[in-house]
């Protein structure tokens, strides 16, 4: 079953301070994402990567395009869905981790993990429970769990970012290089958890550069070259970046 059908997305940036010139983020994008799959998306820095998962959570309005997302109830257009419809997504059925923790002055470890589910409005003992749990399975110490992600290091914010797209029990997982800045001990962790925690029937759009990651999680391989799909690939065909 697809979950996921990506049809024509594009986003541009209307660049006021550049006189109004345009960025194109992406351009004319189109993919399907099988039900429990794990599809990787590669391409060089500036290809579009990250814009595409903010435009699948909708921190970017795409410019263009439809995202048909087939959740538990019926079919939701992820592109052009109400606000409420997203917060409420992003509380029970879709996670995201972002390349870079962004910076929420003042909130501490847990509370960022939380942050969607609150939002989408489970209740906050709950939630922060929840958090906790993720923030120990993934080995966040205990004694910055109060403390705010600003002073963290690299590895340690990348754990908030994970915990915080595990919170939901997403059925679709959204990952911006998630182990980038990991230590191959701490990686490791991260990618049995995620192991773990993966059911059959979770899918996963995930951003990796390194091709020995993309060959052991993946099932497909998007290539984006200049904000378009370059190729679409069985993770086994994939040779790390040789295809052209
Ligand atoms: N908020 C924004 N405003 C303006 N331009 C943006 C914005 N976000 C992304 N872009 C532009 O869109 C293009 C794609 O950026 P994106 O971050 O998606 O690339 P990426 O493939 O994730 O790169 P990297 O591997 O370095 O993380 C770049 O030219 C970038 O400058
Ligand atoms: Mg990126």
């Amino acid at each position: 079953m697809t979950v996921l059908s990506v049809e024509g997305l594009s986003k541009t940036f209307d660049m006021h301070v550049l006189g109004d010139t345009q960025v194109v983020g992406l351009d004319d994008v189109s993919f399907d994402v099988r039900e429990g799959e794990f599809l990787a998306v590669v391409g060089e820095s500036g290809s579009g990567k990250s814009s595409l998962l903010k435009c699948l959570y909708r921190t970017y309005d795409p410019t263009a395009g439809r995202v048909r997302y087939r959740g538990g109830d019926g079919e939701i257009d992820l592109a052009s869905c109400g606000d409420r419809t997203v917060m409420n997504l992003r509380a029970d059925a879709i996670g995201y981790a972002a390349q870079f923790l962004d910076e929420i002055p003042r909130v501490p470890a847990a509370d960022v993990v939380a942050r969607p589910l609150i939002e989408g409005g489970q209740p906050v003992a709950r939630a922060r429970e929840r958090a906790r749990e993720l923030l120990s399975a993934l080995r966040v110490p205990e004694e910055l769990w109060d403390a705010y992600p600003a002073t963290f290091s690299g590895g340690e914010r990348q754990r908030v970012n994970l915990a915080q797209a595990l919170a939901p029990k997403p059925g679709l997982l959204l990952l911006d290089e998630p182990t980038s800045a990991l230590d191959p001990e701490t990686r490791r962790a991260a990618i049995d958890l995620l192991d773990s925690y993966l059911g059959d029937s979770t899918t996963v759009v995930g951003v990796f550069h390194n091709s020995g990651v993309v060959e052991a999680v993946a099932d497909r391989v998007v290539v984006l070259d200049d904000g378009q799909v370059r190729a679409v690939v069985p993770a086994a065909e994939y040779d790390g970046g040789g295809l052209g």
